[in-house]
């Protein structure tokens, strides 16, 4: 078994086994947020990123029974021969609350908190006029957190809980709207 994944292995990975868009981009938007938070903490960015490009990885595999969601991706990632406990610990813990799984680590919360702001922020940018994720302000997806109807399936507590990990939630939005924002062209917004 593998310890380590390199980032041209787990894209791969990636291509291979999510094939709905909407799943492909948020994965993709996952991973840029990631990447931010790490440069933020002086973390691998690579890590990282990779955390957030599979966090998601079961999910064509699962359909829409979420029982096993997270440790299926374990599962998977196992198949192809990869033993990594700090990635697994995390992608588990991000399905706290669908599964019995638990967020322990300050890693657990900030990949949990990085890929539910994904959530919002694209329902936000859907309902601009131009539909850009550039130029939106920390301030506009704070107030849409507020609005608990707003992008109802957006876990709001995982969100706030980015503090627990030592980010204040302003400069989190921030660095996840400018992460984004780096690959607009590619996730279309
Ligand atoms: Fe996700």
């Amino acid at each position: 078994m593998k310890s380590s994944i390199t980032y041209a292995e787990a894209h791969e990975l990636w291509n291979k086994y999510i094939t709905t868009p909407h799943l492909r981009v948020h994965m993709l938007q996952s991973e840029a947020v990631m990447r931010k938070l790490a440069k933020h903490f002086n973390a691998d960015a690579d890590f990282w990123g990779i955390a957030g490009l599979l966090h998601d990885l079961d999910l064509d595999r699962l359909g829409l029974d979420y029982t096993y969601h997270g440790y299926t991706t374990v599962e998977i990632l196992r198949e192809e021969g990869y033993e990594i406990p700090e990635l697994f610990d995390a992608i588990v813990a991000h399905t706290e609350g669908v599964t019995n799984a638990k967020r322990n680590t300050n890693f657990d919360i900030i990949l949990a908190a990085a890929e539910n702001i994904t959530g919002i922020i694209t329902a936000y940018v859907l309902i601009l006029p131009d539909k850009k994720v550039a130029g939106v302000k920390a301030s506009s997806i704070k107030k849409r957190l507020k609005q608990l109807r707003f992008a109802a399936s957006v876990n709001r507590e995982f969100i706030y809980d980015i503090e627990k990990a030592g980010i204040q939630l302003d400069d989190f939005l921030t660095l996840a709207i400018e992460g984004i924002s780096e690959i607009a062209e590619e996730v279309n917004m």
